[in-house]
């Protein structure tokens, strides 16, 4: 990563909101997800890392909830992790082949973070518009990484869908797994890929 982070703001300090720039507005034409056989080192340090996930972290949040927390999943851990994985499909007496798939989890990318969503019901706001929030993050998180230099790539899989890979990877009982953001660098220049048609989703009431 070449460039600064920039300072954050602090509470109540005049913020420049709006910002004219053309290179914001490429980065949002031309984005892409890294395919996560495309990754390589170097991914970005855990000081990087946590400078990122600042600024990634800045949504939109109604009730200023936070509904989100971030695991960082890199070096040794990234075998732990997928060690864990692992440990819930031999349970269920899966084959080699799957085994090691599940193992290779992690070790796809350089860095990746685990967006947990804290979601929960709440007096005022519906458990529905922080999860919104947790969706925000996850791109912010993208599109911070690619402004860094880092190729990023969301992706899901049954370890969120499943109570013991959640467990195993230390969420509690009513947190979820919004994504894996894979981060590292692209190996590759990826392609445009087909985009749902927008003026078929464009009206006006
Ligand atoms: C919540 C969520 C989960 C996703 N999970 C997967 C996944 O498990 N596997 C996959 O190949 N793509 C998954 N994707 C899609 C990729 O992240 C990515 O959007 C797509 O491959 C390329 O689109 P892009 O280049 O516009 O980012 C997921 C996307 C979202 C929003």
């Amino acid at each position: 990563m070449s460039l600064p982070i920039p300072v954050l703001p602090a509470e109540n300090e005049l913020c420049n909101a709006i910002c004219e720039s053309a290179d914001m507005l490429a980065l949002l034409a031309r984005r892409r997800s890294t395919k996560v056989v495309h990754f390589t080192a170097p991914g970005p340090s855990s000081e990087e890392l946590d400078a990122l996930i600042r600024l990634a972290a800045r949504v939109p949040d109604h009730g200023k909830l936070g509904p989100w927390r971030f695991v960082a999943i890199e070096g040794d851990a990234r075998v732990r992790a997928g060690e864990a994985l692992a440990s819930v499909l031999a349970k269920d007496n899966a084959d080699q082949a799957s085994l090691d798939k599940a193992r290779e989890t992690f070790l796809r990318a350089p860095v990746c973070v685990m967006v947990v969503s804290t979601a929960a019901a709440h007096p005022k706001i519906p458990e529905w518009e922080q999860q919104l929030s947790v969706g925000a993050v996850c791109f912010s998180l993208l599109l911070t990484a690619h402004a860094a230099g880092y190729g990023g790539c969301w992706l899901t899989g049954w370890p969120c869908y499943d109570a013991r890979a959640r467990g195993g990877l230390g969420l509690g009982a009513q947190e979820r797994i919004a994504g894996f953001i894979h981060l590292g660098a692209p190996t590759e220049r990826p392609t445009e890929r087909v985009r749902a048609d927008i003026g078929a989703r464009i009206s006006r009431f």
